[in-house]
């Protein structure tokens, strides 16, 4: 990799200071020993040294905030192998029928989603300048390279069918577990635990496109290293782990019937029908349906009668 190798010049003396203070090991007066060292038992078990020399050294830095992009990057990494690794742990609790341990690795997996989700925030500080400079120097890498995202899409899948096998060995359909939810209390939860997990990861990837709209932008003529439009990952923070799980929705909600009403979306035959049945109390709303692209800006689809 291209490197431009440039000692930053510092402003303050007290910045340069610590920075070059900030370079070797730390005498820890508690201790009575230098941290940084990489000689503490703490250190030798988590092999910091060898963790903390994983990013460039703040002299080989392109910009100051390639730090920021390098610990993101791998601190995500290692989220998504632990998301990976705990899936193991959840395909053996579900076929051994140990629901109890499956909810408790589920609960984790969504904690570790909601965790890839905020940790993004932090990059999202990124300005596309920076950003810009820092691309010139990432060869032809892109995201669909990241080793922690295969890893998880692969356990998720394996999760998916461990799912429903545990299903037809309850000989249980998943319209039977979500129309009737008390009959089903244990699978219907490990469901929506699964979903919850979906969930949390198409978060997770809404927040990369909002970053990735913040430094690159979101566009057909904007491409990803590796020529992938940057428009194309709208519809892919949608895309689901677990498909049947939101599917069931679907399909619970095209079959539903109102008693006394018309289909949703059906035009009224009559300008009374249709409507809710009306209150005395009720009085007419000052509010109207209006185009969610109106000036207005109100995303509720409402605004007030002028
Ligand atoms: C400034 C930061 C980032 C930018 C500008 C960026 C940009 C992009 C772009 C343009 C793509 C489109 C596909 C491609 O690259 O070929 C992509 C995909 C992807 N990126 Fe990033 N990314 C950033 C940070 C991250 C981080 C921190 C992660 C965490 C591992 C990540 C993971 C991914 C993944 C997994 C995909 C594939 C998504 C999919 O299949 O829908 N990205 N990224």
């Amino acid at each position: 990799m291209e490197s431009i190798s440039s000692k930053k010049a510092f402003r303050s003396a007290r910045a340069e200071t610590l920075n070059t203070a900030l370079q070797a090991p730390l005498e820890n007066r508690y201790l009575g020993r230098p941290v940084g060292a990489g000689l503490l038992d703490y250190e030798i078990y988590l092999r910091t040294s060898e963790l903390r020399s994983l990013q460039s050294s703040p002299s080989d830095l392109v910009v100051p905030d390639e730090m920021l992009f390098q610990v993101t990057h791998q601190s995500q990494e290692l989220w998504l192998k632990l998301a990976a690794f705990e899936s193991v742990t959840l395909v053996e609790a579900i076929d051994t029928d140990d629901l109890w341990a499956a909810c408790e690795t589920l609960k984790r997996q969504v904690l570790v989603m909601r965790n890839l989700e905020h940790e993004l925030g932090v990059i999202s500080t990124l300005s596309p300048e920076a950003f810009l400079v820092i691309r010139k120097f990432l060869g032809n890498g892109s995201g669909l390279q990241s080793p922690g995202y295969f890893e998880l899409l692969l356990g998720a899948e394996s999760c998916n069918e461990a799912l429903h096998q545990l299903l037809e060995r309850r000989a249980a359909k998943l319209r039977d577990v979500y129309e009737s939810p008390s009959r089903y209390r244990d699978l219907h939860h490990i469901c929506e635990l699964f979903l919850d997990w979906d969930a949390g990861f198409q978060l997770w990837l809404t927040a990369h496109f909002s970053l990735v709209r913040r430094t690159l932008g979101i566009d057909r003529t904007v491409k990803a290293l590796d020529g992938f439009p940057t428009v194309a990952l709208g519809p892919r923070t949608t895309k689901p782990l677990f498909p049947a799980l939101w599917e069931i929705r679907v399909e619970m909600s095209r079959v539903w019937t109102r008693e006394g009403g018309p289909t949703p979306g059906a035009r009224p035959r009559s300008p009374s029908e249709g409507r809710a049945p009306s209150h005395p109390s009720v009085v007419a709303s000052p509010l109207v349906a209006c185009d969610e692209d109106s000036a207005s800006g109100v995303r509720t689809g409402f605004r007030n009668r002028k």
